[in-house]
Parts: structure tokens; C-alpha cells; sequence
């Protein structure tokens, strides 16, 4: 899996309810790239954008088809990292747990519970073991330029926030909610993992720009949460959402310096080179 990375950015952008249809890119070619992980959620689309390179893969398909427990994570980022993506932004839909965090605004995440059971969430196992570091699970440097990005774009943003991941499809119940909000976690959603441990062992920096779209349940006046709420402020982000990667592309720098998730795997790697499949 190991590519130099070089100077150039190749932005790879995941984007997840609500954005489906992509990211106007100029000279786009739509490409299926096959991954020995199975299936990814469907063909990328690859061009330019601002002088920028990009690659774009809707996360659950076109239409929305595929649910969050049947997303191949594994096979996703390892076709992104294929088309030679240097690093990754993931746009998702997320419940809020907090007030401040209000329906419409932005929060770059930068901590990670992990609730979700039974997704494959490593590239490694029997035969090849690896323990990634993901004490700090998301890149700070491109999470600093989406939240510089959104604001410009007009975005009302958090610049932190931990995330619970739940398996779902169901969302919460309101005891689950308040007990997530006892966790510490400030938002939640069903994708960013194993997404993000997954790009980790990819060595491809992630950050994840997470778009409010409900309070979740755990305020005693607010109903539970209801696809359509859910879907019509996402409808309503949509533009601030392509906004704020072209603002991205504009904004990264000309170089691209290596970052030291570029070479995670280095200190990872526990199998002893002879016992390696
Ligand atoms: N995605 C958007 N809102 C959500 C919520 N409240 N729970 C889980 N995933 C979500």
C-alpha cells in the first residue's frame, strides 16, 4: 500500500447523506477501481478543482442504497488510496449532543467513540499485525484548513468535537443519548468509524466535517429524530458543504509537506518479517 506521496495534494473527499451527487469537478472521469477488499460503494469521480486534484466517492452509493452497517469501509479507502489520494476529507451528516451545536452549523470532529459492532475495521489480521497509533485520530493540518474553509465559505463551525459512532440503522433511544452526552461525546453518527482507523492504516491524514442536522433526542421537548428532518437541513448544507471544498482547494497550500501519517505503519508493524503472509 506504501506510495510516496510526493509535494502535490490529491484530495480524496468521502461525502455521505445529502451528498450523493458530488463535487463539480473540472475534466471529471467517473472510474470503477476494484479493490481485493470486495465491492466499494461505486465508481469514483476524479478531475480538478482549482488546480487541485480530487477524487470523490459517494459513501453509501448513488441513491443512498447503502445502509452504514453494509458500507465497505475497507474497500472504500483502499480505492482511494489506489487513485493515489493523499489525503481525505469526510463530509457526513451528524445528530447534535450538545445546544451549542445547532442544526445547520459545522463541527470538525477530532475524537472518536467507537459504538459500532461487527464492520471489518482493519486492513491487518492473522498473518500481517499492525497497531496504529489513534490517540490523535484525525490530521490537525487539514482539519485546521476545513474549518479556516467552512467559515469562509460561511459556515457557522466548531473547530472540535468527539463523536460517537453507533452501528444503527435505528437512531437512538433517549436513555442511549443521555448517555453519550455522559461520555463526553458531542456529536453522533452511524459512518466516521471504522472510516477514520481505516485511513489511519491507510496513512492518509482524515479529517471529518460533520453537518448538524439534529439534536438527536436527549432534550426533554424535542421529538426523536425523524430521515426527513435529517434530510431537509442537509438539503439546505448541501451548497455550504461544496463551498467549503472549493474554499479547501483554494486554500491548500501549493506544497503539500509530509505529514507524519504518512508513514503511521512505520512503528505499527509488530509481525516479524519472516513470519509475514
Ligand atoms: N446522522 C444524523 N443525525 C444522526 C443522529 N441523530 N444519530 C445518528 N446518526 C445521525
Amino acid at each position: 500500500m506504501r506510495a510516496d506521496k510526493g509535494t502535490h495534494w490529491h484530495l480524496g473527499v468521502i461525502g455521505g447523506s445529502g451528498l450523493a451527487a458530488g463535487i463539480e469537478l473540472d475534466d471529471a472521469q467517473e472510474i470503477r477501481v476494484a479493490s481485493p477488499f470486495g465491492e466499494p460503494s461505486g465508481p469514483v469521480v476524479t478531475g480538478w478543482l482549482g488546480g487541485v486534484r480530487m477524487t470523490f466517492l459517494a459513501r453509501h452509493g448513488a441513491g443512498h442504497a447503502i445502509p452504514p452497517s453494509a458500507v465497505n469501509y475497507r474497500a472504500n479507502i483502499d480505492v482511494l488510496k489506489r487513485c493515489g489520494v493523499t489525503d481525505i476529507l469526510s463530509l457526513s451528516a451528524i445528530g447534535s449532543l450538545r445546544e451549542e451545536m445547532a442544526p445547520g452549523q459545522f463541527v470538525i470532529v477530532d475524537q472518536f467513540i467507537d459504538r459500532t459492532a461487527g464492520r471489518a475495521g482493519s486492513f491487518f489480521g492473522t498473518g500481517l499485525v499492525a497497531h496504529v497509533s489513534l490517540a490523535d485520530p484525525v490530521c490537525p493540518r487539514l482539519s485546521a484548513l476545513a474549518a479556516a474553509s467552512a467559515q469562509a465559505g460561511g459556515a457557522a463551525v466548531h473547530p472540535q468535537g468527539t463523536y460517537v459512532a453507533i452501528e444503527g440503522p435505528q437512531f437512538s433511544t433517549r436513555a442511549e443519548s443521555h448517555m453519550y452526552r455522559a461520555w463526553g461525546a458531542d456529536v453522533i453518527g452511524m459512518t466516521a468509524m471504522p472510516e477514520a482507523r481505516l485511513a489511519r492504516e491507510a496513512e492518509l491524514p482524515y479529517a471529518l466535517l460533520g453537518m448538524v442536522t439534529d439534536y438527536d433526542c436527549w432534550r426533554a421537548d424535542t421529538a426523536g429524530v425523524e430521515v426527513s428532518d435529517v434530510l431537509a437541513v442537509m438539503h439546505h448544507n448541501a451548497g455550504l458543504a461544496r463551498q467549503t471544498v472549493r474554499a479547501l482547494a483554494a486554500r491548500l497550500p501549493e506544497r503539500r509537506d509530509p505529514s507524519p501519517i504518512d508513514t503511521a505503519l512505520e512503528q505499527a508493524l509488530i509481525t516479524a518479517p519472516e513470519a509475514r503472509d
